[in-house]
């Protein structure tokens, strides 16, 4: 049985003071929660992420980054690498979010480079793959899909592999307030999964955890966290509340 996952994506949001406030706010009601069995990560921006490790360091609940560095290190400006990172403590990394991919031109060549950059200093990648509207209206939605995952992870041994989370998100999905139907959402988790036991072996592939994220809230999660297959969320918009974001861990159960 593989346990949930439910990873917070704050983007480019919040003041530090914000952040403090949502994270101590957070903590609170996870004290209040001694069962709770899903494993949480929040993934604040760069700046806060030691802040947040503080705070990590005394709760339940990892810490990752929102985007790594494609390069190990040097003359980079602007840059911050995996090492860097992990040296840090922080312990995952989301890679190919569709935004990077949009607006920062992170094409494959780039994605597979950060994926190596971050299993060689050991933070677990968070994977995102996901369709445009247009994409899924002409019928290509597994084509693309397989195609991001295939050229992002399938490079990787079996061990290697073992290390990386997916998250399936529908670009139309992501802060748009459309959620996808669950049945989409399982039947893409499938989709995927068959592709990785065909590559690797099944047995990988029920092991491998896949989330689904795009417009996921107090009100859905439940819903879709109870599709088979669909192993936890990736959150964006609702994660920026701590009691609903709350809401979202305890429906992964
Ligand atoms: P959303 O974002 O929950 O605001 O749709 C999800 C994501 O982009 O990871």
């Amino acid at each position: 049985m593989r346990k949930k996952i439910v990873a917070a994506n704050w983007k480019m949001n919040l003041s530090f003071q914000e952040a403090e406030e949502l994270i101590e706010e957070f903590i609170d009601l996870l004290s209040e929660e001694e069962e709770l069995q899903t494993d949480i990560i929040v993934c604040p921006p760069f700046p806060y992420l030691e802040m947040a490790g503080d705070y990590a360091a005394e709760s339940s609940f990892k810490v990752g980054a929102q985007n790594i560095s494609s390069f190990q290190a040097g003359a980079y400006t602007g840059e911050v690498s995996a090492g860097m990172l992990k040296s840090m403590g922080v312990s995952h990394c989301i890679i190919g979010h569709s935004e990077r991919r949009k607006y920062f031109h992170e094409e494959e060549k780039i994605l597979t480079a950060k994926v190596n950059q971050a299993l060689a200093n050991e933070l677990i990648p968070i994977f995102c793959v996901g369709e445009l509207l247009p994409e899924r209206e002409a019928g290509k939605h597994h084509q693309v899909v397989r195609k991001q995952v295939r050229h992002g992870l399938f490079h990787l041994d079996t061990n290697e592999f073992e290390k990386v989370i997916i998250a399936y998100e529908p670009v139309w999905a992501i802060g748009t307030g459309m959620t996808a139907l669950p049945e989409q959402a399982a039947e893409m988790h499938a989709y995927i999964r068959s592709l990785i036991a065909e590559r690797y072996h099944q047995d990988v592939a029920d092991r491998t955890k896949i989330l689904y994220g795009g417009s996921c809230n107090a009100q859905n999660a439940n819903q879709i966290f109870s599709q088979p297959g669909v192993d936890g969320g990736l959150i964006g918009g609702a994660s920026l509340n701590a009691t609903e974001f709350f809401t979202i861990c305890k429906n992964a159960q």
